[in-house]
Protein backbone atom coordinates (compact mmCIF):
# COMPACT_ATOMS: atom_id res chain seq x y z
CA UNK A 1 0.00 0.00 0.00
CA UNK A 2 1.07 3.71 -0.97
CA UNK A 3 1.00 7.01 0.69
CA UNK A 4 0.55 9.51 -1.53
CA UNK A 5 2.23 13.01 -1.28
CA UNK A 6 1.13 15.98 -3.86
CA UNK A 7 3.16 18.83 -3.70
CA UNK A 8 6.01 16.16 -2.82
CA UNK A 9 8.34 18.30 -5.11
CA UNK A 10 7.78 21.36 -2.89
CA UNK A 11 9.22 22.50 0.22
CA UNK A 12 6.57 21.05 2.83
CA UNK A 13 5.92 17.98 0.38
CA UNK A 14 9.92 16.88 0.18
CA UNK A 15 10.08 17.41 4.40
CA UNK A 16 7.46 15.18 4.72
CA UNK A 17 8.19 12.21 2.38
CA UNK A 18 11.66 12.10 4.16
CA UNK A 19 9.85 12.50 7.64
CA UNK A 20 7.85 9.06 6.46
CA UNK A 21 10.46 7.26 5.57
CA UNK A 22 12.45 7.57 8.95
CA UNK A 23 8.85 6.57 10.85
CA UNK A 24 7.89 3.00 11.39
CA UNK A 25 4.74 4.12 9.83
CA UNK A 26 0.90 4.36 10.56
CA UNK A 27 -1.00 4.00 8.55
CA UNK A 28 1.17 0.76 7.00
CA UNK A 29 2.55 1.15 3.82
CA UNK A 30 5.48 -0.19 1.58
CA UNK A 31 6.05 2.98 -0.55
CA UNK A 32 5.55 6.89 -1.04
CA UNK A 33 4.94 8.34 -4.22
CA UNK A 34 5.17 12.24 -4.98
CA UNK A 35 2.79 13.80 -7.30
CA UNK A 36 3.82 17.83 -8.19
CA UNK A 37 4.32 19.29 -11.58
CA UNK A 38 8.43 18.79 -10.50
CA UNK A 39 10.31 16.01 -9.93
CA UNK A 40 10.99 14.98 -6.25
CA UNK A 41 14.25 15.85 -4.62
CA UNK A 42 14.00 12.53 -2.46
CA UNK A 43 16.12 9.81 -3.84
CA UNK A 44 15.12 6.70 -2.06
CA UNK A 45 14.08 3.40 -3.30
CA UNK A 46 10.97 3.66 -1.88
CA UNK A 47 9.89 6.59 -3.07
CA UNK A 48 8.46 7.23 -7.21
CA UNK A 49 7.78 10.35 -8.56
CA UNK A 50 5.39 11.56 -10.93
CA UNK A 51 4.94 14.13 -12.32
CA UNK A 52 1.90 16.00 -13.96
CA UNK A 53 -1.03 18.36 -12.89
CA UNK A 54 -3.23 17.38 -9.83
CA UNK A 55 -6.36 19.17 -11.47
CA UNK A 56 -6.10 16.78 -14.54
CA UNK A 57 -8.97 14.02 -13.43
CA UNK A 58 -7.27 11.62 -15.11
CA UNK A 59 -4.11 12.13 -13.77
CA UNK A 60 -5.98 12.20 -10.47
CA UNK A 61 -7.44 8.66 -11.06
CA UNK A 62 -4.28 7.42 -12.19
CA UNK A 63 -2.25 8.04 -9.01
CA UNK A 64 -4.81 7.69 -6.49
CA UNK A 65 -5.87 4.11 -6.66
CA UNK A 66 -7.13 0.66 -4.69
CA UNK A 67 -3.13 0.26 -3.61
CA UNK A 68 -3.58 3.82 -2.08
CA UNK A 69 -3.28 3.65 2.03
CA UNK A 70 -3.55 7.45 2.46
CA UNK A 71 -2.96 10.90 1.07
CA UNK A 72 -1.14 13.86 2.06
CA UNK A 73 -2.34 17.01 -0.10
CA UNK A 74 -0.20 19.96 -0.09
CA UNK A 75 0.12 20.87 -3.98
CA UNK A 76 -1.35 24.42 -4.27
CA UNK A 77 -1.26 27.78 -5.78
CA UNK A 78 0.01 29.96 -2.98
CA UNK A 79 -1.94 33.10 -1.75
CA UNK A 80 0.01 35.96 -3.12
CA UNK A 81 -0.19 33.70 -6.39
CA UNK A 82 -3.91 32.81 -5.90
CA UNK A 83 -4.88 36.44 -5.88
CA UNK A 84 -2.87 37.65 -8.81
CA UNK A 85 -4.23 34.61 -11.19
CA UNK A 86 -7.75 34.01 -10.00
CA UNK A 87 -8.35 31.29 -12.54
CA UNK A 88 -4.90 29.31 -11.58
CA UNK A 89 -5.84 29.02 -8.30
CA UNK A 90 -9.61 27.71 -8.17
CA UNK A 91 -8.59 25.38 -10.91
CA UNK A 92 -5.53 23.82 -8.83
CA UNK A 93 -6.72 24.42 -5.14
CA UNK A 94 -11.01 23.68 -5.76
CA UNK A 95 -10.73 21.27 -8.81
CA UNK A 96 -7.33 19.88 -7.73
CA UNK A 97 -8.45 19.03 -4.64
CA UNK A 98 -12.17 18.22 -5.76
CA UNK A 99 -10.04 15.54 -8.59
CA UNK A 100 -8.19 13.99 -5.84
CA UNK A 101 -11.16 13.29 -3.39
CA UNK A 102 -12.84 11.85 -6.34
CA UNK A 103 -10.01 9.83 -6.72
CA UNK A 104 -9.80 8.52 -3.19
CA UNK A 105 -13.34 8.17 -3.25
CA UNK A 106 -13.20 5.76 -6.10
CA UNK A 107 -11.06 3.49 -4.10
CA UNK A 108 -14.12 2.43 -1.86
CA UNK A 109 -12.21 1.98 0.90
CA UNK A 110 -12.27 5.28 2.33
CA UNK A 111 -8.33 6.26 2.72
CA UNK A 112 -7.26 8.67 5.41
CA UNK A 113 -7.10 11.94 3.43
CA UNK A 114 -4.67 15.03 4.93
CA UNK A 115 -5.87 17.95 3.50
CA UNK A 116 -2.76 21.30 3.71
CA UNK A 117 -5.12 24.43 4.73
CA UNK A 118 -4.33 27.57 6.45
CA UNK A 119 -5.03 30.33 8.15
CA UNK A 120 -6.14 32.59 5.34
CA UNK A 121 -9.47 30.96 5.65
CA UNK A 122 -10.01 33.69 8.51
CA UNK A 123 -10.87 37.49 8.25
CA UNK A 124 -12.88 40.35 9.41
CA UNK A 125 -13.25 41.07 12.77
CA UNK A 126 -11.96 38.16 15.41
CA UNK A 127 -11.45 37.75 19.35
CA UNK A 128 -8.08 38.03 20.34
CA UNK A 129 -7.82 34.48 20.49
CA UNK A 130 -9.76 32.59 18.04
CA UNK A 131 -11.69 29.21 19.10
CA UNK A 132 -12.39 25.78 17.45
CA UNK A 133 -16.28 27.14 16.13
CA UNK A 134 -14.38 30.26 14.53
CA UNK A 135 -16.61 30.52 11.45
CA UNK A 136 -14.06 31.08 8.46
CA UNK A 137 -14.49 34.70 6.46
CA UNK A 138 -11.54 34.41 4.39
CA UNK A 139 -10.18 37.84 3.01
CA UNK A 140 -8.36 36.36 -0.33
CA UNK A 141 -9.13 33.64 -3.19
CA UNK A 142 -6.46 31.42 -1.36
CA UNK A 143 -8.12 31.37 1.52
CA UNK A 144 -11.82 30.90 0.04
CA UNK A 145 -10.17 28.15 -2.14
CA UNK A 146 -8.64 26.41 1.52
CA UNK A 147 -12.16 26.70 2.98
CA UNK A 148 -13.91 25.05 0.16
CA UNK A 149 -11.45 22.54 0.46
CA UNK A 150 -11.79 22.26 3.80
CA UNK A 151 -15.80 21.85 3.41
CA UNK A 152 -15.11 19.25 0.81
CA UNK A 153 -12.95 17.25 3.52
CA UNK A 154 -15.58 17.34 6.01
CA UNK A 155 -18.16 15.98 3.86
CA UNK A 156 -16.59 13.14 2.16
CA UNK A 157 -15.38 12.54 5.78
CA UNK A 158 -19.24 12.33 6.91
CA UNK A 159 -20.37 9.86 3.91
CA UNK A 160 -17.79 8.13 4.67
CA UNK A 161 -16.02 8.58 1.14
CA UNK A 162 -12.07 9.13 2.91
CA UNK A 163 -11.19 9.25 6.76
CA UNK A 164 -10.16 13.23 6.53
CA UNK A 165 -8.07 15.68 8.32
CA UNK A 166 -8.19 19.17 7.37
CA UNK A 167 -5.19 20.98 8.60
CA UNK A 168 -5.06 24.53 8.65
CA UNK A 169 -1.03 25.47 9.04
CA UNK A 170 0.20 28.50 10.97
CA UNK A 171 2.40 30.57 9.13
CA UNK A 172 6.00 28.32 8.65
CA UNK A 173 9.00 30.27 9.67
CA UNK A 174 11.66 30.13 9.29
CA UNK A 175 11.71 28.63 5.48
CA UNK A 176 15.13 28.48 4.06
CA UNK A 177 15.78 28.95 0.31
CA UNK A 178 14.17 32.29 -1.75
CA UNK A 179 11.12 34.08 -1.03
CA UNK A 180 8.18 32.41 -2.66
CA UNK A 181 4.64 33.85 -4.19
CA UNK A 182 3.19 33.50 -0.40
CA UNK A 183 1.93 36.90 1.18
CA UNK A 184 3.28 36.10 4.55
CA UNK A 185 6.67 35.43 2.35
CA UNK A 186 8.25 38.25 4.66
CA UNK A 187 7.72 36.58 7.58
CA UNK A 188 10.80 34.25 6.62
CA UNK A 189 12.90 37.19 4.74
CA UNK A 190 12.95 39.00 7.62
CA UNK A 191 14.81 36.81 9.36
CA UNK A 192 16.22 34.51 6.79
CA UNK A 193 18.25 37.61 4.63
CA UNK A 194 19.89 39.58 7.65
CA UNK A 195 20.95 36.02 8.97
CA UNK A 196 23.31 35.92 5.40
CA UNK A 197 23.57 39.74 5.99
CA UNK A 198 21.50 40.91 3.10
CA UNK A 199 18.82 43.68 3.68
CA UNK A 200 15.13 42.62 4.01
CA UNK A 201 12.05 44.65 4.46
CA UNK A 202 8.95 43.99 7.03
CA UNK A 203 6.01 45.02 4.93
CA UNK A 204 3.17 45.13 7.84
CA UNK A 205 3.39 47.05 10.79
CA UNK A 206 5.31 45.89 14.09
CA UNK A 207 2.45 45.44 16.20
CA UNK A 208 0.85 42.86 13.51
CA UNK A 209 0.21 39.14 15.41
CA UNK A 210 1.09 36.29 13.44
CA UNK A 211 0.66 32.88 14.27
CA UNK A 212 3.84 30.38 13.14
CA UNK A 213 5.20 27.15 13.23
CA UNK A 214 8.76 26.16 12.36
CA UNK A 215 8.57 23.60 9.06
CA UNK A 216 10.07 20.70 11.86
CA UNK A 217 6.92 21.39 14.22
CA UNK A 218 4.62 21.42 11.11
CA UNK A 219 6.21 18.40 9.26
CA UNK A 220 6.40 16.57 12.52
CA UNK A 221 2.21 17.50 13.06
CA UNK A 222 1.47 16.82 9.15
CA UNK A 223 2.89 12.94 9.82
CA UNK A 224 0.98 12.94 12.86
CA UNK A 225 -2.64 13.63 11.12
CA UNK A 226 -1.87 11.10 9.34
CA UNK A 227 -1.27 8.13 12.32
CA UNK A 228 -3.88 9.86 14.33
CA UNK A 229 -6.91 7.74 14.68
CA UNK A 230 -10.18 9.15 13.20
CA UNK A 231 -12.71 8.43 15.73
CA UNK A 232 -10.84 10.06 18.34
CA UNK A 233 -10.67 13.55 15.95
CA UNK A 234 -14.50 13.22 16.01
CA UNK A 235 -17.30 14.51 13.04
CA UNK A 236 -15.60 17.70 12.76
CA UNK A 237 -12.32 16.89 10.70
CA UNK A 238 -10.76 20.60 10.37
CA UNK A 239 -8.26 21.05 13.13
CA UNK A 240 -6.11 24.44 13.84
CA UNK A 241 -2.66 23.05 14.43
CA UNK A 242 -1.08 24.54 17.30
CA UNK A 243 1.60 27.38 16.94
CA UNK A 244 3.09 30.13 18.47
CA UNK A 245 1.50 33.71 18.88
CA UNK A 246 4.02 36.30 18.50
CA UNK A 247 4.26 40.20 16.87
CA UNK A 248 6.53 41.14 14.27
CA UNK A 249 8.18 43.48 17.29
CA UNK A 250 8.91 40.23 18.67
CA UNK A 251 10.35 38.81 15.52
CA UNK A 252 12.84 41.44 15.24
CA UNK A 253 13.59 41.48 19.19
CA UNK A 254 14.39 37.52 18.84
CA UNK A 255 16.30 38.30 15.28
CA UNK A 256 18.52 40.93 17.14
CA UNK A 257 19.24 38.46 20.38
CA UNK A 258 20.12 35.59 17.86
CA UNK A 259 21.49 37.20 15.30
CA UNK A 260 22.95 40.91 16.64
CA UNK A 261 22.04 44.07 16.47
CA UNK A 262 23.49 44.16 12.88
CA UNK A 263 21.51 41.63 11.76
CA UNK A 264 17.95 43.88 13.30
CA UNK A 265 19.19 46.70 11.54
CA UNK A 266 19.51 45.12 8.12
CA UNK A 267 15.34 44.82 8.26
CA UNK A 268 13.94 48.29 7.03
CA UNK A 269 9.50 48.70 7.73
CA UNK A 270 8.05 50.12 4.79
CA UNK A 271 4.30 49.02 4.12
CA UNK A 272 2.94 47.30 1.35
CA UNK A 273 -0.62 47.49 1.14
CA UNK A 274 -1.04 44.46 -1.04
CA UNK A 275 0.76 42.44 1.44
CA UNK A 276 -0.94 44.37 4.51
CA UNK A 277 -4.53 43.86 3.17
CA UNK A 278 -3.93 40.05 3.11
CA UNK A 279 -2.10 39.45 6.22
CA UNK A 280 -3.38 41.54 8.99
CA UNK A 281 -6.72 39.92 8.36
CA UNK A 282 -5.28 36.54 9.25
CA UNK A 283 -5.82 35.93 13.49
CA UNK A 284 -2.41 35.94 15.47
CA UNK A 285 -3.91 33.28 18.28
CA UNK A 286 -6.04 29.94 18.96
CA UNK A 287 -7.20 28.23 21.32
CA UNK A 288 -5.52 24.69 20.50
CA UNK A 289 -6.46 22.82 23.72
CA UNK A 290 -8.32 20.06 21.40
CA UNK A 291 -5.24 20.08 18.73
CA UNK A 292 -2.96 19.88 21.34
CA UNK A 293 -4.96 16.68 23.41
CA UNK A 294 -4.95 15.05 20.17
CA UNK A 295 -1.12 15.08 20.48
CA UNK A 296 0.14 17.62 18.20
CA UNK A 297 3.43 19.62 19.10
CA UNK A 298 4.23 23.78 18.75
CA UNK A 299 7.57 25.34 18.99
CA UNK A 300 8.76 26.78 22.59
CA UNK A 301 9.46 30.18 21.67
CA UNK A 302 10.48 32.08 18.74
CA UNK A 303 14.30 32.80 19.81
CA UNK A 304 14.63 28.94 19.56
CA UNK A 305 12.77 29.29 15.68
CA UNK A 306 15.69 31.27 14.78
CA UNK A 307 18.72 29.57 16.51
CA UNK A 308 16.99 26.51 14.75
CA UNK A 309 17.53 28.24 11.75
CA UNK A 310 20.83 29.73 12.55
CA UNK A 311 22.34 26.32 13.52
CA UNK A 312 20.90 24.76 10.43
CA UNK A 313 21.65 26.89 7.75
CA UNK A 314 24.12 29.74 8.57
CA UNK A 315 27.58 29.21 7.73
N1 LIG B 1 4.44 27.40 3.91
C1 LIG B 1 3.46 27.94 4.64
O1 LIG B 1 3.69 28.88 5.44
C2 LIG B 1 2.05 27.39 4.55
C3 LIG B 1 1.11 27.88 5.44
C4 LIG B 1 -0.19 27.41 5.36
C5 LIG B 1 -0.51 26.42 4.42
N2 LIG B 1 0.43 25.97 3.56
C6 LIG B 1 0.03 24.95 2.57
O2 LIG B 1 0.94 23.86 2.63
C7 LIG B 1 1.07 23.27 1.34
C8 LIG B 1 2.52 23.14 0.93
O3 LIG B 1 3.11 24.43 0.92
P1 LIG B 1 4.67 24.67 0.58
O4 LIG B 1 5.09 25.78 1.44
O5 LIG B 1 5.39 23.38 0.61
O6 LIG B 1 4.56 25.22 -0.92
P2 LIG B 1 5.42 24.85 -2.22
O7 LIG B 1 5.09 25.89 -3.24
O8 LIG B 1 6.85 24.63 -1.89
O9 LIG B 1 4.80 23.45 -2.66
C9 LIG B 1 3.62 23.35 -3.40
C10 LIG B 1 3.87 22.38 -4.54
O10 LIG B 1 2.66 22.21 -5.28
C11 LIG B 1 3.02 21.98 -6.63
N3 LIG B 1 1.91 22.26 -7.52
C12 LIG B 1 1.35 23.46 -7.79
N4 LIG B 1 0.38 23.32 -8.70
C13 LIG B 1 0.31 21.98 -8.98
C14 LIG B 1 -0.51 21.23 -9.85
N5 LIG B 1 -1.45 21.77 -10.63
N6 LIG B 1 -0.31 19.87 -9.92
C15 LIG B 1 0.65 19.29 -9.16
N7 LIG B 1 1.46 19.98 -8.32
C16 LIG B 1 1.28 21.31 -8.24
C17 LIG B 1 4.19 22.92 -6.87
O11 LIG B 1 4.96 22.49 -8.00
C18 LIG B 1 4.95 22.86 -5.54
O12 LIG B 1 6.01 21.93 -5.59
C19 LIG B 1 0.22 24.12 0.40
O13 LIG B 1 -1.05 23.51 0.27
C20 LIG B 1 0.07 25.43 1.14
O14 LIG B 1 -1.09 26.11 0.76
C21 LIG B 1 1.71 26.42 3.61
Amino acid sequence: MKIIVTGGGGFLGSRVIRALLAQSGVPAFDGIVSVDLAPCPVEDPRVTSLTGDIADPAFARRVVGPDTAGVIHLAAVLSGQSEQDFDLGMRVNVDGTRALLEAARATGHAPRFVFASSVAVFGGEMPEVVPDSMAVLPSSSYGAEKAIGELLVNDYSRKGFIDGRACRLPTIVVRPGKPNSAASSFASGIIREPLAGVPANCPVPPETRMWLASPDVVVTNLVHAIAVDGARIGSWRTLNLPGICVTVADMLASLERVGGAAARKLVSLEPEQRIIDIVCSWPGDFDVTRTLALGFTRDGDFDAVVRQYKDEFVR
